[in-house]
C-alpha cells in the first residue's frame, strides 16, 4: 500500500501580510515534487490571502475552527466560512489548543466530526507531553486521544493522523526517527485492531516536532511516517526541502 507523502506547514501566530506573500512567492517558484499533498496553515486573517496567492497545486488549512456551523460565538470561526474562503482543510487538536488553550479531548472529536461533516479534511494532531513519556506512558495518552478522534470519523479518506511529541514541539529536540517510528508503527496497529485493516493501511500518520531540512530525510525512510507538520521551519524557504524529502 502507498500511502501519497503529505507535508504540512503550520504557520500558527507568525508573519504578516508582507513576509508571508514572500514566502508564498518562494513556494510558488520552487521545484516541488509532485507527489507529495502539501498544505500550509494560515491564521484565520490570511486564509483568504493565502488561498487567493498560492498556487492551486497546494492546499491551506485553517489552525482551528468551532464545532457547529454558525451563531452566537464570538470570536470563532465554522468550517462552513473556512471552505467559503476556498480553504479545504483544518488542523484540529494542536497541542498548543490542549495545553495554552485547555481544549478537551471532547471539544477536538466534537470538532473533528462536524469539520468532517461540513467537507473539510482534519488533520488530527495527538501527542504525549515529556513526563508522559518519561513515566513510561506515551502508548496510553495517544492511544486515548487517537481514540476520540477515531469515535467521531465516519470516512478516514479526509483525515491525516500528526504525531507530535509535545517536547519536540519548538524545542530543536526532534524526535528520534526510531522513536517516531515507533510510535507510528504503534497507532498504526491500533487503527487496525480498533477501525480496520484497511483505514490502518490507508491513513497518512506524519510527523511533527522540530522538523528541519536536515533531519526530514531520515525521518521520512522510516516505514510509517508518512510526512511531517511543520512549524519553524514552514515560515523558511527550507520547507521546500523538507517537501522534497523523499524526492
Ligand atoms: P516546530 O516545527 O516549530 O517544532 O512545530 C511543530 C508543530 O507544532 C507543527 O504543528
Amino acid at each position: 500500500m502507498t500511502r501519497k507523502f503529505f507535508v504540512g506547514g503550520n504557520w500558527k501566530m507568525n508573519g504578516d501580510k508582507k513576509s508571508l506573500g514572500e514566502l508564498i512567492q518562494t513556494m510558488n517558484g520552487a521545484k516541488v515534487d509532485p507527489n507529495v499533498d502539501v498544505v500550509c496553515g494560515a491564521p484565520t486573517i490570511y486564509l483568504d490571502f493565502a488561498r487567493s496567492k498560492l498556487d492551486a497545486k497546494f492546499g491551506v488549512a485553517a489552525q482551528n475552527c468551532y464545532k457547529v456551523a454558525k451563531g452566537a460565538f464570538t470570536g470563532e470561526t465554522s468550517p462552513a466560512m473556512i471552505k467559503d474562503c476556498g480553504v479545504e482543510w483544518v488542523i484540529l487538536g494542536h497541542s498548543e489548543r490542549r495545553h495554552v488553550f485547555g481544549e478537551s479531548d471532547e471539544l477536538i472529536g466534537q470538532k473533528t466530526a462536524h469539520a468532517l461533516e461540513s467537507g473539510l479534511g482534519v488533520i488530527a494532531c495527538i501527542g504525549e507531553k515529556l513526563d508522559e513519556r518519561e513515566g513510561g506512558i506515551t502508548e496510553k495518552v495517544v492511544f486515548a486521544q487517537t481514540k476520540v478522534i477515531a469515535d467521531n470519523v465516519k470516512d478516514w479518506s479526509k483525515v491525516v493522523l500528526a504525531y507530535e511529541p509535545v517536547w519536540a514541539i519548538g524545542t530543536g529536540k526532534t524526535a528520534s526517527p526510531q522513536q517516531a517510528q515507533e510510535v507510528h508503527h504503534k497507532l498504526r496497529d491500533w487503527l487496525k485492531t480498533h477501525v480496520s485493516e484497511a483505514v490502518a493501511n490507508s491513513v497518512r500518520i506524519i510527523y511533527g516536532g522540530s522538523v528541519t531540512g536536515g533531519t526530514c530525510k531520515e525521518l521520512a525512510s522510516q516505514k510509517d511516517v508518512d510526512g511531517f507538520l511543520v512549524g519553524g521551519a514552514s515560515l523558511k524557504p527550507e520547507i521546500i526541502e523538507i517537501i522534497n524529502a523523499k524526492a
